[in-house]
């Protein structure tokens, strides 16, 4: 199939495209593939390679209708840029593309990737083809207008609803044939630039839990034996499988064939999993099609919710991850939607069965962000709506400001696996992290007050000095509320050595067993250009977190640590001894 896209002769309504962005067409097939945006598995974490180096998604999602404008666009691309973010995420819609069958418009592409590029950021585009969160209303209306030959989904009471059924050829043809020429076109402008980094094939592709299709075609797949290609992978690695889907299937008795209802059992679940093959097969075929003119990483997105009803069934929910990754293996990620308050739970749930983690969609929450990256070697990170957050005050834009200069460390300790964060607030407001030979005691700090005019407890902290932190030892002046949440990502960049980056919260540390441990050297500091820039050396009240020795000392702790203050989040280099 891939052949014919090749030689597919696009009429497109802008042949003049790329000598406007100013670019020579690349023939980027015949470049070695490593040269193109790619994946790679880096010691313990997969990370996305852009010219060459590891890469640090720091993103944001465009509205949905954003990118149909330039106009509209143009204040926001430099702003963007402002707040620190190096990638944004853009939608490309079907509609647009294709108004007419055959006939492509791919100025807004253009436009984008010319804006991106004059404001230094990368782009990934959102393919709003058959489906976006569910309903399909970025089809071109030559599709929405001749359901004929481009079936609808057949509901349950016997009403087609705006859905594009998955079952029919026509559909996922015509669908995959503009991706391809998508992809194309990208290949040809940005195929030696690599501004586009990589694509998101649909949007939340789902339909009304615990549902099916109706139509012929897809009673006719449910009433047949589960494929073999999914029966006998999962025979074959059933320890390995994701343990929520692995006890579905025991449940209904563990068979190794049958019909979906013998195999999975009769529940509205069963018709979810079987949704969720066909609609893997059918953005497989699609993504496949885009790969053999340009093979980008693709990777889709996903509703999430808690229960049947609460999100898009068929969609890659932590259940059917082993079914998207067999039905699905041109998509190279499975993508969560965070907008749930369990961020990290989600986090863990798609951090399995081989599955890189990129959130794709999200708050604008940069204690999220840091846990993401530090404690699920996250490739990158994306707020959604990101043209109304382009505040470069806010924390988010301050926390990308502080990765981005970081990412080279975090990223080697990513595929190191020598980094974690730490994430506390009032409900959990204190968790001790052993990375390397020490173990840091981290708790939340408290928002620095004015200086108040109280003389200082003995061998306590002077007024105007770092304030002491919760729990610590005497002289607690200028003691003041906890902010939201307190986050750090700790390296381990040598036996003795870490690098520190938070906000809010403070740490004491031990030793091997644990054996007292203070500071060698602590210091503040910046990365220019990736290289560490050292500011003030931190000592006296700056790494006394309790000046209480004697007392300290008989529970084998030197009171020494480091402080994080609230606010625009900041780097520490640490150096430790034991005595
Ligand atoms: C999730 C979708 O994927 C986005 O396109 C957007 O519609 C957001 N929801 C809105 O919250």
């Amino acid at each position: 199939m891939a052949v014919s896209y090749v030689r597919m002769k696009l009429r497109c309504v802008l042949p003049c495209a790329v000598a406007l962005l100013g670019i020579g067409i690349a023939d980027a097939q015949s470049a070695p593939v490593s040269s193109i945006p790619h994946l790679e598995k880096r010691g313990k974490a997969t990370q996305m390679i852009v010219d060459g180096r590891p890469f640090l998604i720091l993103a944001g999602e465009l509205t949905n209708s954003a990118s149909s404008s330039m106009e509209y666009m143009e204040p926001f691309w430099p702003k963007l840029a402002a707040a620190n973010m190096n990638t944004v995420l853009a939608a490309v819609t079907w509609e647009l593309v294709e108004p007419e069958p055959g006939q492509f418009d791919f100025s807004l592409v253009d436009g984008a990737i010319r804006e991106a590029r004059r404001n230094r950021l990368h782009l990934i585009f959102l393919w709003f083809g058959s489906w976006k969160n569910a309903d399909s209303t970025y089809t071109p209306l030559w599709v929405k207008k001749n359901p004929k030959q481009y079936p609808l989904f057949l509901a349950e009471n016997g009403q087609s609803i705006t859905y594009l059924s998955a079952f029919k050829e026509g559909n996922w043809t015509a669908d995959a044939n503009a991706y391809a020429a998508l992809m194309r076109h990208i290949r040809e402008v940005d195929g030696e630039a690599h501004t586009v980094i990589m694509m998101q094939v649909e949007n939340e592709v789902g339909c009304p839990g615990g549902t099916r299709d109706q139509l012929p075609e897809a009673k006719a797949a449910f009433n047949a034996p589960v494929p073999r290609a999914l029966m006998d992978f999962m025979a074959k690695n059933k320890e390995e499988l994701v343990p929520e889907f692995r006890e579905y299937w025991q449940v209904a008795g563990g068979k190794t064939s049958g019909t979906w209802t013998e195999v999975f059992g009769d529940h509205p679940m069963t018709n979810e999993i079987f949704m969720a093959w066909y609609y893997a097969l059918y953005l497989d075929k699609v993504a496949k099609a885009g790969k053999a003119e340009y093979a980008l990483p693709m990777y889709i997105n996903v509703d999430l919710g808690e229960s049947i009803g609460g999100y898009s069934a068929g969609g890659a929910l932590p259940i059917q991850l082993n079914v998207w990754q067999q039905g699905a293996p041109g998509i190279d990620i499975i993508g969560p939607d965070i907008y749930l308050p369990n961020f990290e739970e989600w986090c863990a749930r798609y951090d399995r069965a081989g599955n890189p983690l990129w959130i794709p969609e999200t708050r604008g929450d940069a204690a999220n962000l840091f846990t993401a990256v530090g404690n699920h070697a996250a490739m990158g990170f994306s707020p959604f709506g990101i043209e109304r957050q382009t505040d470069a005050t806010t924390p988010l834009a301050q926390a990308y400001g502080l990765l981005a200069e970081a990412a080279p460390e975090i990223l080697e300790a990513q595929a190191k696996g020598t980094i974690k964060a730490v994430l506390l607030n009032a409900q959990h407001p204190a968790e001790t992290v052993q990375l390397g030979n020490y173990s840091f005691a981290f708790s939340v700090g408290r928002a620095r007050q004015p200086a108040p005019p109280a003389t200082p407890a003995p061998g306590g902290t002077a007024a105007g000095a770092q304030p002491v932190a919760a729990g610590g030892g005497r002289g607690g002046s200028g003691v003041g509320a906890a902010q939201a949440s307190s986050y750090a990502i700790l390296v381990s960049t040598g036996p003795d050595d870490y690098t520190i980056l938070g906000s809010g919260l403070q740490a004491m540390f031990n030793g091997p067993g644990g054996s007292a441990a203070a500071v060698a050297k602590l210091e503040e500091g910046a990365y220019v250009d990736g290289r560490w820039v050292p500011g003030r050396r931190l000592n006296g009240d700056d790494i006394m977190l309790n000046y209480d020795a004697p007392n300290k000392a008989i529970k084998g702790e030197s009171g020494q640590g480091f402080r994080l203050a609230a606010g625009a989040p900041k780097a520490l280099h640490l150096k430790i001894y034991t005595y």
